[in-house]
């Protein structure tokens, strides 16, 4: 029986609907129901975890805190897992890293509204990594980009890119409006995309994905990998699901495979993609859609130099972690800084927990002079705030949205560029071979 929306509910969800569990179970169904409407979904599907966007009070403001708080005075509460996106300061360290005292008190009440709710206060864009990722098949509603990206590509869980009040919805009454990515006919790749370049540098990824989120926009590329491009091709061979203890230790795929999403989630709206024989649908079937478009990119170059600033220029801030950093990622930066000395401020961005799984590292970055700051990235801190100008980042993301986010200018590279910046405070120019270009205004 179908009701005045057209969405099969069962007799709890109507339930909700007519208020049997609460004012703020009613209003959090009438959010999933209403997208679903708007949406075509014919039935809601049971979540089994969320992950809530939303966080920095430098984008809720004022209005977002009160919407937060009046939900949570309602009554609400979570009744799945749910994780947060990063916030707008590092929760234990903001005071040394200079976060003006009004701001941190305001992020405070943002976060204490969450946490009445019964939302653990693990904010990161990478909770795959820090907590146990969602099964193949599994149905979630997450709402950070990058990591929505993840979760369907490479875990081969279910979620549209939810909001962040339609992903607290869901966290209050269990149940996300099947349609778009929850469904198998939506997850056909509607572009081929034959890449025949290596990718060897985290960097590269995310200039891949700068080129193809530009080209594709909210498709769904499906990669054919063709230059032998490190571990990549190692896991071709082997199983293409991806085992826990794989995602805790991290290696140079992961960090790859978050970078392409995050590049790809920001260019272009990109929520999926496959690479052919790894990503676990495309290891399966042909994801191929019968109609789907071909691309072809034989040279990163161009990624690069749409991102980069031209060299010479003064650079004040490196960052690194965007997506947050996976501990493989802190234990590379550690060898690269060990025993140097550091002229610009170095910040890298990562979960709490990665840190302190990663604490020999972090000590030998801290003594090189660098910051492992956690709970928030450089796009929803304050950093004009704190005197920032210039920035080098090895994120295409970052790179992508910083100048029209924070104003600041950034230089795009490699991870060794980003960290030769941070001792010499200038920035040395381009990718061997790359030309410098303008900068795209897109943000
Ligand atoms: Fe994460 Fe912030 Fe980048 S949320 S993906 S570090 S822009």
């Amino acid at each position: 029986m179908r009701d005045q929306h057209q969405i099969e509910l069962t007799t709890e969800e109507k339930g909700m609907l007519g208020g049997d569990q609460g004012p703020a179970v009613q209003r959090a169904i009438e959010i999933v129901v209403a997208l679903g409407t708007i949406y075509g979904a014919e039935s809601l599907v049971p979540v089994a975890s969320v992950q809530v966007a939303g966080v920095s009070y430098k984008n809720l403001g004022h209005a977002g805190l009160e919407f937060l708080c009046q939900w949570a005075a309602q009554g609400a509460r979570v009744r799945v897992p749910t994780t947060l996106n990063p916030a707008g300061m590092d929760l234990h360290r903001w005071r040394t890293l200079g976060f003006p005292e009004s701001f941190a008190r305001q992020q405070q009440a943002v976060l204490d509204a969450y946490a009445s709710m019964g939302i653990a206060l693990t904010c990161t864009c990478t909770p795959y990594l820090v907590s146990s990722p969602p099964e193949f098949g599994e149905h979630v509603a997450w709402s950070e980009s990058s990591a929505v990206s993840f979760a369907n590509s490479v875990l081969g869980a279910r979620t549209n890119r939810e909001g962040g009040p339609s992903a607290l919805a869901a966290a209050i009454c269990g149940r996300a409006a099947a349609y778009g990515l929850h469904l198998d006919r939506h997850r056909l790749a509607n572009y081929r995309v034959d890449v025949h370049c290596p990718l060897e540098q985290v960097s590269d990824w995310g200039a891949l994905g700068y080129l193809v989120g530009t080209r594709v926009r909210d498709g769904i590329p499906c990669f054919h990998l063709h230059a032998p491009s490190c571990s990549a091709s190692l896991r071709a061979e082997g199983s293409c699901l991806v085992p826990d203890p794989w995602l805790s230790t991290g290696d140079s795929l992961i960090d790859g495979l978050k970078t392409l999403g995050a590049a790809m989630a920001a260019t272009g709206a990109v929520a999926l993609y496959h690479i052919a024989g790894l990503t676990p649908e495309a290891s399966v079937a042909d994801m191929l859609a019968s109609d789907a478009q071909r691309l072809t990119i034989g040279d990163l170059a161009p990624g690069y130099a749409a991102l980069s600033a031209t060299s010479g220029l003064h650079v004040d801030l490196v960052t690194i972690g965007c997506p947050h950093a996976s501990a493989h990622e802190i234990a590379e930066i550690a060898h690269a800084t060990a025993g140097r000395h550091l002229r610009a401020a170095l910040w890298i961005t990562t979960a709490e927990q990665t840190r302190e799984r990663a604490s020999a590292d972090v000590e030998t970055i801290e003594r090189a002079g660098g910051h492992v700051i956690t709970d928030t990235c450089m796009l929803v801190a304050p950093v004009e705030q704190l005197g920032f100008r210039v920035m080098a980042t090895n994120s295409a993301k970052m790179a992508f949205y910083t100048p029209s986010h924070s104003g600041l200018q950034v230089c795009f590279g490699t991870l060794q560029q980003c960290i030769e910046a941070a001792c010499s405070g200038v920035w040395s120019g381009p990718s061997p071979g790359v030309a410098p270009a303008p900068r795209s205004s897109t943000g």
